[in-house]
């Protein structure tokens, strides 16, 4: 995509109805205005977010699958989520929403409590052994403290990986960080774990062709 087409879809992503965009940069704590509207339409149904949903395969499929919850796709990359929204905008999806935000800010942007589950699905897993590396790993201390923080009693996170390293750092970063690891499978396709791990998006498909095993997690607090 050149850089003209990119910035077409940037300005044209702030029109969509179903996207919020936050500046890519972030400042905590976030304007009121800036923050998540509860009285838009939707936002009375169970909230599921995805962080880091890229072009939002995985979101889209869950909304057209369960129109009785909210789904929201997070991602700072505009020309991704541009995919995602488009498509819900093209497919009458009327139960899915994007975010453009940082989600170092997630819980600045929604109220404490109120998201019923979070998805993360092959998040990048920045294997540099740097503390700089570490603290941009969606499941260091302080992303699992906010993701505490923004959860309703009984909430879920749901994690999806094909990293090992990555695996089972977030293992131990969830049970340091006072989390419960609710179930977990290395190789979800090998064992029969439940239904909705199973929805694929393009990355999981290249991983399963180049027969890498996906590992899971489910956590609560
Ligand atoms: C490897 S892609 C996976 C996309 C998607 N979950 C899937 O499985 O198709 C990781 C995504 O996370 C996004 N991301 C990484 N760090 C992020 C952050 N701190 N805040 C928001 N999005 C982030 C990236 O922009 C990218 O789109």
């Amino acid at each position: 995509m050149t850089r003209k087409m990119k910035l077409e879809k940037y300005s044209e992503l702030g029109t969509f109805p179903n996207v919020a965009q936050v500046s890519e940069t972030g400042i905590s704590p976030l304007k009121l205005s800036e923050r998540w509207d509860p009285s838009r339409p939707g936002a009375d149904m169970p909230l599921v977010i995805e962080v880091g949903c890229g072009t939002a395969e995985h979101t889209l499929g869950m909304a057209a699958d369960d129109p009785g919850r909210f789904f929201i796709g997070i991602d700072l990359k505009g020309g991704r989520l541009w995919q995602g929204a488009r498509r819900a905008l093209d497919s009458g999806l009327t139960n899915a929403f994007f975010i453009r935000i940082r989600a170092e800010y997630l819980a600045d942007y929604f109220p404490p409590a109120s998201i019923s589950e979070i998805w993360i699905t092959f998040p990048d897993p920045h294997i540099k052994r740097s503390l700089k590396s570490a603290e941009k790993r969606l499941t260091s201390p302080g992303f699992i403290d906010m993701y505490r923080r923004i959860l309703e009693p009984g909430g879920a996170v749901h994690l999806k990986t094909d990293n090992e390293f990555f695996y089972d750092y977030s293992r131990k970063s969830i049970e340091r960080s006072g989390g419960i690891i609710q179930s977990a499978a290395d190789d979800v396709h090998a064992e029969e774990a439940g239904g909705a791990i199973h929805r694929t998006t393009a990355y999981e498909r290249r991983f399963i062709r180049e027969k890498r095993k996906i590992m899971y997690i489910k956590f609560g607090f």
